[in-house]
């Protein structure tokens, strides 16, 4: 079984390296050069955890890596799309880079004899593999089933934690109408997966919708306990935390995603709501309820500047400390990165930002250049600072011993994750959700 993989981010690449640590031929296909030498040389262009180890594994075995999509790539009996879903500025789907890779895919599989499976992993709004893949693919003579055929197949996994989900998905999506293509991608992921990994069979459109249900859900845990954080912020001696842990002990609840903090951010949570959304409207539906998880969300922010200007009364040139800078734990990615967009805030009302993350100060220089100081370590956030917010929860911020936190003009912090364990009386803490003692 030969594979290419077109487009190669967080999804596309954690594929390629499992698949080619697997021993499957794979080829990696995208169009940023600087990137894929990175990749060629083993060096995954974003930070995640084993991938490195995974590449390493694949490249050794001859997994290899291309610009372009051309005739050789038609030879490949499985082709996975990977690339992109960007919203465009009215938040709707924008399907550039799909529809690009589909005509060139389109424009490589003529005169050939070679029949490959093109499989949409791509987020895809409900009927775009059908209505927007299949049509230019057969805009010129081509036909499904006879020349090509074409399936949808979701991805579900996390930053952070993508080589361990690409390894072990919670369950397997596959969307079609031909049961010849559909059988054999289901036994070639058989072959890879165990036993317990569940397959599902469905069509294209409903393995679409399948993802937007899926994240549109998880946003609206996040929605629906920031909510109840921001209540029982204003009742005296209730923690979110203790309310979460035990609604997640009802097993119709679970305890996953109930942990209240600065809005939900990334590369997909936003983006998909949005065009859900978008979606919905297109279709005849208001969705009244996703867009109250989008703009509970979106109000989160207005919550956290609420507590700084509460507590500080003048912002023009307060040395704001910030603890995180990554859209969540354990990457380096900060788009949508609520703490990102804290840091701007500020910056127009004349505060002055230090700030931390173990891994996402490269990536924020290239926002905020000298506009903004970086440290180092989490300590030096401490001296001289009005007022310090926790933003990302790395766990390295637990160890940051109190002592530090006096070297404060006045110690104020505000953690929108509540992982710091305050006892000194003269630091002001403020845990986003807990109600005052
Ligand atoms: C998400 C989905 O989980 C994944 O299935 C999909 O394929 C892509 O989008 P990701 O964006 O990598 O994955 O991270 P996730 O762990 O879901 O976190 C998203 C955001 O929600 C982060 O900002 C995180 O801090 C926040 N979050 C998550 C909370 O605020 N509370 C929680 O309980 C969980």
């Amino acid at each position: 079984m030969k594979v290419a993989i077109i487009g190669l981010g967080f999804v596309g690449l954690s594929l390629a390296a499992y698949l080619g640590s697997k021993k499957i031929k794979v080829t990696g296909i995208d169009l940023d050069n600087e990137k894929l030498q990175s990749i060629k040389k083993g060096i995954p262009p974003f930070y995640e955890n084993k991938l490195k180890s995974y590449l390493k594994k694949a490249i050794d075995f001859g997994t290899t890596f291309e610009s372009e999509i051309t005739k050789k790539t038609i030879e490949n009996d499985l082709i996975f799309v990977t690339v992109g879903t960007p919203i465009d500025k009215n938040n709707k789907i924008n399907l550039k880079f799909i529809k690009s890779v589909a005509n060139s895919l389109e424009n490589n599989m003529h005169d050939t004899k070679h029949k490959p499976t093109i499989i949409i992993k791509s987020t895809v709004v409900p009927g775009t593999t059908i209505h927007t893949v299949k049509p230019i693919l057969e805009r010129n003579s081509l036909k499904e089933s006879v020349n090509f055929n074409l399936l949808t197949n979701p991805e579900f996994l996390k930053e952070g934690t993508a080589m361990e989900d690409t390894i072990n998905p919670h369950a397997i999506i596959i969307g079609g109408t031909n049961y010849t293509s559909i059988n054999k991608l289901l036994k070639f992921y058989q072959k890879i997966y165990s036993k317990k990994n569940q397959i599902i069979k469905t069509n294209n459109s409903t393995a679409e919708m399948i993802k937007y249900a899926n994240n549109s859900f998880l946003a609206t845990k996040i929605s629906f306990i920031n909510s109840l954080a921001i209540i029982c912020q204003k009742i005296e001696g209730v923690n979110v935390d203790e309310v979460a842990r035990v609604m997640g002990l009802d097993p119709r609840i679970s305890k996953q995603f109930l942990k209240a903090g600065p809005g939900y951010g990334g590369s997909c949570f936003p983006k998909d709501l949005q065009a859900l959304i978008s979606f919905s409207n297109s279709v005849g539906y208001k969705p009244e309820l996703l867009t109250a998880v989008h703009n509970t969300n979106n109000n989160q922010i207005k919550i956290i500047m609420d507590l700084i200007t509460k507590n500080i009364s003048i912002l023009k040139n307060a040395k704001i400390g910030i603890l995180g800078l990554a859209f969540k734990e354990n990457t380096d990615d900060i788009r949508e990165s609520v703490s990102v967009n804290l840091i701007k805030l500020l910056l127009k009302k004349k505060c002055k930002i230090i700030a931390h993350d173990p891994m996402a100060i490269e990536n924020t220089s290239q926002i905020f250049k000298n506009k903004i100081t970086f440290v180092t370590k989490p300590e030096l956030v401490c001296t001289d600072t009005d007022c310090i917010i926790l933003l990302t929860p790395w766990k390295e911020y637990q160890l940051i011993k109190e002592k530090n936190f006096l070297k404060m003009k006045k110690p104020l912090i505000i953690d929108t994750r509540r992982i710091l364990k305050i006892k000194n009386k003269k630091i002001k803490y403020i845990g986003l959700g807990m109600g005052k003692e």
